[in-house]
């Protein structure tokens, strides 16, 4: 019904342009009666999500969705300062508080910059009184997961102090790296899993997890320059001339995600963007532009591993031509094995990180930079994967595998009763039937047939939501969305938001920004408690049962990208700030000459 109605306004608001709009209009009916009659499963309106030639709504309408997105964090943070405050994180239906994070107030401290960029002075305040106070103590037998605690607390401290000057935050963050420091007592150099802030003990297996070892260049630079102790980036350095002199010959370039941090070798061939390595491919690039884009190392590094995902990790359904990016298991060869055809949450910061490169990077002119990308790619796999790419612009390439992925990733929501998207989906056509192929082929026989005289690239162009209807949901009888849901539930995490605004803001389609509005409805409707917000325990049944649970990155990552996606002007540009991966915005530096001799070593 409702695309009628909208089609109906629509044509009414612009009789200038008639002819086209009957054009349109006509398709919209067909293709409305196809979904109506013959497709088997319910579809959404049809509707400025994804009509480009829909307006841009007044700048006062964002002004006014901006100060809702601001109420939802206040009705949050205040709901943690009543119930949890200071503990780590509210539990949002019991209205108790939760200590799962070392104890030190993480939703206080992760929300520190968020607060700062909405003007709460007060809450901020109240914040910094506990901050003063922290003394970032454990007993003896517990021990601070290292990685966590970085982006959260050492980024949201960092952060703050980058947007207020409080010097306050900059001795914390000093004091909490200096306890955390016996972390990286191995030979290579990568950090154990956890420690104790007051022993030095530390905790972790031998086999560490890419993103757990890998994640905190960023925070430990932008810290000894700001500090002025460089100490504290020759920890960075150390890992990311591990990552740089690591021999990638059995995959291809890219990361595995499972590395021995005795030798600083790669272990196996389990290939992924998503969890355990996610964070660590997208350091490489924002490393790189954090320090004033003279690492080099990072930025060849950020190349070769997008040439492999681009093309063995990008997959394209085959009916509704929706592209994804998934993991290859280990294989017995040693070299990455078949595709798990599974889609997480957590890989849909990808298109996100690919716009901000786009972006920022001269892609089609390397070479100003040095850099010569055909000599970055040796070894067979990464050849082969050089062969795929090459008669494309990179520039090109890598947009629209942004596109086409934050597609889908809004798609997974927008399919969904509730409008909030699945923490797992995994397609359901079989790789070996050659039926989800991988998305650079489908490319290359575009290109092959004529390309922009054919339309659109795979993967790109209109698609509806599938909105299965609760009877086809009981009896497993919806179809057509070319994946079933694997892990129901949505954990109010920001991902999809943050590549929305990414997209947003380096394309200027709104489409995009209209998309993240309508996930904000969707959470105010499904998720809102009387204290807070509440993770779901599935998407896909309206009402949706809730969990007791609101993470601290709700407040950090999720309520401010939709915050910035609503505001008209830019506080935070993207050639002066690189978000870390808890979306803490770091000012973009650059070393002194002195500071780039004693790094020197490591660079
Ligand atoms: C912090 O210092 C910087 C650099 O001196 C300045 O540009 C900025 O306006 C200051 N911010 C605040 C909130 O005082
Ligand atoms: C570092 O490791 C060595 C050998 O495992 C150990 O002897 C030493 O006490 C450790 N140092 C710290 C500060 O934990
Ligand atoms: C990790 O490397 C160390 C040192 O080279 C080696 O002794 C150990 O066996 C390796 N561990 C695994 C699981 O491969």
């Amino acid at each position: 019904m409702n695309s009628w109605t909208r089609l109906t306004t629509f044509s009414l608001s612009y009789p200038r342009q008639r002819p086209l709009f009957y054009f349109l209009g006509l398709s919209f009916i067909l293709i409305g009666l196809y979904y109506h009659f013959i497709a088997p499963t319910s579809v959404v309106a049809l509707d400025e999500v994804f009509d480009t030639a829909a307006p841009q709504l007044p700048d006062k309408v964002w002004d006014e969705r901006a100060s809702q997105v601001r109420k939802a964090f206040e009705h949050a943070y205040h709901g943690y300062e009543r119930y949890a405050m200071p503990h780590d994180e509210l539990k949002p239906l019991l209205d108790r508080p939760i200590d799962n994070f070392n104890g030190w107030g993480v939703t206080l401290v992760d929300s520190l910059d968020t607060m700062f960029l909405m003007g709460l002075n007060d809450e901020f305040t109240r914040a910094l009184a506990v901050v003063e106070r922290a003394d970032f103590a454990l007993p003896k037998n517990q021990f601070a997961p290292f990685f966590e605690t970085v982006i959260r607390y050492l980024g949201g401290l960092l952060s703050a102090y980058a947007l207020s000057n409080n010097t306050v935050l900059l001795q914390r963050a000093d004091e909490l790296a200096m306890k955390l420091d016996s972390v990286f007592n191995t030979t290579s150099g990568f950090p154990f899993f956890a420690v104790n802030t007051v022993t030095g003990f530390t905790r972790g297996p031998q086999l560490g997890i890419l993103a757990e070892i890998a994640s905190l260049q960023m925070e430990y630079t932008y810290l000894a320059k700001a500090t002025g102790k460089i100490q504290h980036a020759r920890r960075a350095g150390k890992i990311i001339k591990a990552l740089s002199k690591a021999n990638l010959d059995m995959t291809g370039g890219m990361f595995p995600v499972r590395w021995n941090i005795s030798s600083s070798e790669p272990y196996g061939s389990h290939m992924s963007v998503g969890a355990q390595a996610d964070s660590a491919h997208e350091y490489l690039l924002k490393q790189y532009l954090l320090s004033g884009r003279t690492d080099k190392v990072n930025l060849e590094m950020y190349l070769r591993t997008t040439t492999y995902i681009i093309t063995q990790l990008m997959l394209i359904s085959p009916n509704r031509h929706l592209v994804y990016v998934t993991d290859r298991d280990d294989s017995k060869s040693g070299k990455p094995g078949l595709p798990s055809q599974v889609l997480e949450h957590l890989s849909c910061f990808l298109p996100g990180l690919l716009a901000l490169g786009v972006h920022t990077l001269p892609l089609d002119d390397l070479e100003s930079l040095g850099i010569d990308f055909t000599s970055l790619h040796s070894g067979r796999l990464s050849e082969d994967g050089l062969k795929a790419i090459s008669g494309y612009s990179l520039k090109d390439l890598h947009l629209w595998a942004a596109q086409s992925l934050a597609e889908t990733c809004w798609l997974t929501y927008a399919d969904q009763p509730t409008g909030l998207g699945p923490e797992e989906v995994v397609f359901t056509s079989s790789w070996q039937a050659k039926k989800d192929t991988l998305w650079i082929d489908a490319m290359n026989r575009w290109k092959k047939s004529g390309s922009g005289a054919r339309g659109a690239p795979p993967g790109l162009g209109k698609k509806a939501p599938i909105v299965y209807t609760e009877e086809e949901r009981l009896r497993g009888g919806g179809k057509g969305r070319d994946y079933a849901v694997k892990k129901p539930g949505y954990l109010l995490r920001p991902e999809t938001i943050e590549s929305l605004y990414l997209l947003w803001r380096v394309t200027g389609d709104h489409r995009w920004r209209e998309r993240g509005w309508r996930i904000f409805e969707a959470i105010e409707r499904e998720t809102k408690t009387k204290s807070g917000y509440a993770s779901l325990r599935t998407v896909a049944i309206k009402p949706s049962y809730q969990d007791d649970s609101m993470p601290s990155y709700f407040l950090a990552e999720t309520l401010k990208y939709l915050y910035l996606l609503c505001r008209n002007d830019d506080p935070i540009p993207l050639d002066k700030w690189v978000f870390n991966t808890e979306a803490h915005p770091l000012p973009v530096f650059e070393w002194s000459a002195e500071e780039r001799h004693e790094l020197a070593i490591y660079f």
